[in-house]
C-alpha cells in the first residue's frame, strides 16, 4: 500500500512523452519469442503486467535482455519454446494469462498458469471454451457454478483452426485463438460483434503471418513468424487518457502529448470527448504498423453525451476516466452496456460509483435485460475526498485526476497499484503541475 495526498491545481501545462503501449508491448514480446532470430523492441513498457509476460517467456527458454533505462528489450529466440520447469506466474496480468494460454495450447509440452489473488477471481472460461473447440486440453479451477478460473493446466494436444463467433468483443479472447491458430491445422477465423483492438493482427502481420482482417472478421492461416529485426512500441493511448482529461478539467490546461498510438480501435475516448465539447487537436499523424501522432489538449467546458454499446470496446479501459470527465460535464451522461467493467482488475462500476459518490456526484446503474447502463450527472465542483483505489490502477489514476480539480487536499489509499500499467504516472503528472 502506498497512500498519497493529492493537492488541487488550477494549471496543467507542458509536454508529456509516453511510455509504450501495454497491449502492444505484450504482443511484441510474444511474437518475438515465437519468431526465429533477434528482435529489438524500443519503447517497451516496463510495468508489472508486461514483466509477467517477459518472465513467462524466459521460463520457456527465450533469451530476453531488458534495458529498463533505455526502455529496450532484446528478444533472441530459436522460434521454439521449451517446457518451463515451474508454474508460469501471471501475477495480476489478465492479458498475459489469456494470450499465453492460446500460445501454450499449441506447444508439445505441458504447462500450468498460476496468478496473484486478484487475477484468480477473473473469468477464464471465455478463453478456455474456444481453445477446447480447437482441440486444446485444458483444466482450470471451477467454482460451485462451474465457472472456470486460474490456475489452468495446459496439456499437449494438436490444435485445429476453427471459426469462432464471439458473443462479447474481446481482444484477449481473439488473441488467444489467433496465437493457438498460428500453429494449428487449417485456417482460423474469429468474428466479433464489434471490432475489438486489433494489435495482435497488426503485430502478426509485421512478423510475416498470413493474416487478413476487415471490420469484424479476422482470418489467419497457420504461419511461421519472421522477426522484423527492430520495432518501436507507440505511446499508450490508455495512459494518455489521464493527461487528456486532466488537461480538459484544469482551469488553465494546455498539454501536448507526443507519440501516442492512434489506432482507431483504441481511441474511442477521443471521439466521445470531442462530442462532449473537448478541445483536442491531433497533430503529426503518421502511419507505421500502428498509427501514431501527437495530441494537444486545452481546458474545455464539457457537456453530457450518450455512449452506445458499440462504442464501448474502443474505450473499455477508459471508462473510469470518462466517468470523471462526465462528472464535470453539464447534464447526464449515459454509458450503455458497461457490464464488462465488472470483470476488470476490480469491479470498476462499483469502484468508481463509491468514489464519485464521495465527490457529490449522482452516479447510478440501470439494469435492462442483463445489460448495465451507467448514468452520471455532472457537478460544477468537487469537494476534497478520501479515495479508495480497490487495488486497481485505472481507478487510482482516474481519482488522482479528479482530485486535481477538487476544492481541497484529497487522499488516495494506495498508489502502488499504478505500477501495473504506468510506473511513471505520478512523476509525469507532477512535471505538468505548476503549483
Ligand atoms: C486487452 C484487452 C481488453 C482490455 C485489457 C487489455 C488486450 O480486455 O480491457 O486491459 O491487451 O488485449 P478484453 O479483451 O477482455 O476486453
Amino acid at each position: 500500500m502506498r497512500p498519497i495526498v493529492i493537492r488541487p491545481c488550477a494549471s496543467l501545462k507542458g509536454t508529456v512523452r509516453l511510455a509504450g503501449d501495454k497491449s502492444i508491448s505484450h504482443r511484441a514480446a510474444i511474437c518475438a519469442a515465437l519468431a526465429r532470430g533477434t528482435t529489438r523492441i524500443a519503447n517497451f513498457l516496463f510495468c508489472d503486467d508486461c514483466a509477467a509476460t517477459l518472465r513467462a517467456l524466459k521460463a520457456m527458454g527465450v533469451r530476453i535482455r531488458a534495458d529498463r533505462g533505455r526502455a529496450r528489450v532484446t528478444v533472441a529466440s530459436c522460434g521454439r519454446l521449451r517446457a518451463p520447469k515451474t508454474d508460469l506466474d501471471m501475477g495480476e496480468s489478465g492479458t498475459s494469462a489469456r494470450l499465453l494460454m492460446g500460445l501454450l495450447c499449441a506447444q508439445a509440452f505441458a504447462s500450468r498458469l498460476c496468478a496473484a489473488p486478484s487475477l484468480l477471481k477473473r473469468p477464464m472460461g471465455r478463453v478456455t471454451e474456444p481453445l477446447r473447440l480447437m482441440g486444446a486440453e485444458l483444466k482450470g479451477r471451477r467454482d460451485a457454478s462451474g465457472r472456470e478460473f486460474l490456475p489452468v493446466s495446459v496439456f499437449p494436444s494438436g490444435v485445429t483452426g476453427i471459426t469462432w463467433k464471439q458473443k462479447i468483443a474481446s481482444a484477449q479472447v481473439k488473441s488467444a485463438i489467433l496465437f493457438a491458430g498460428l500453429a494449428g491445422r487449417g485456417p482460423t477465423r474469429v468474428i466479433e460483434p464489434v471490432p475489438s483492438r486489433d494489435h495482435t493482427e497488426r503485430m502478426l502481420k509485421l512478423f510475416g503471418a498470413k493474416i487478413r482482417w476487415a471490420a469484424k472478421t479476422v482470418f489467419l492461416e497457420p504461419s511461421r513468424l519472421v522477426s522484423p529485426g527492430d520495432l518501436t512500441v507507440p505511446g499508450d493511448f490508455s495512459s494518455a487518457a489521464f493527461f487528456i482529461v486532466a488537461g480538459l478539467l484544469a482551469q488553465e490546461g494546455k498539454v501536448l502529448i507526443r507519440g501516442v498510438n492512434l489506432n482507431p480501435t483504441r481511441i474511442g475516448l477521443l471521439r466521445v470527448l470531442r462530442r462532449m465539447g473537448a478541445r483536442i487537436r491531433v497533430m503529426n499523424k503518421r502511419e507505421g504498423f500502428e498509427p501514431i501522432g501527437d495530441l494537444e489538449v486545452r481546458s474545455s467546458r464539457l457537456r453530457a453525451t450518450v455512449v452506445t454499446r458499440s462504442e464501448l470496446p474502443a474505450l473499455i479501459d477508459e471508462v473510469p476516466i470518462l466517468l470523471v470527465a462526465a462528472a464535470r460535464a453539464s447534464g447526464t451522461t449515459v454509458i450503455k452496456g458497461a457490464g464488462e467493467l465488472r470483470v476488470k482488475e476490480t469491479d470498476r462500476i462499483e469502484s468508481m460509483r463509491q468514489n464519485l459518490t464521495k465527490l457529490g456526484v449522482d452516479i447510478r446503474v440501470r439494469s435492462l435485460n442483463k445489460r448495465e447502463d451507467i448514468l452520471v450527472s455532472g457537478v460544477k465542483t468537487f469537494p476534497a475526498a478520501f479515495f479508495r483505489s480497490f487495488g486497481d490502477h485505472r481507478t487510482a489514476m482516474s481519482l488522482f485526476v479528479a482530485g486535481l480539480s477538487a476544492s481541497g487536499e484529497s487522499r488516495l489509499d494506495d498508489a502502488q497499484c499504478i505500477d501495473k500499467s504506468f510506473p511513471g504516472f505520478l512523476d509525469a503528472m507532477n512535471h505538468l503541475l505548476a503549483r
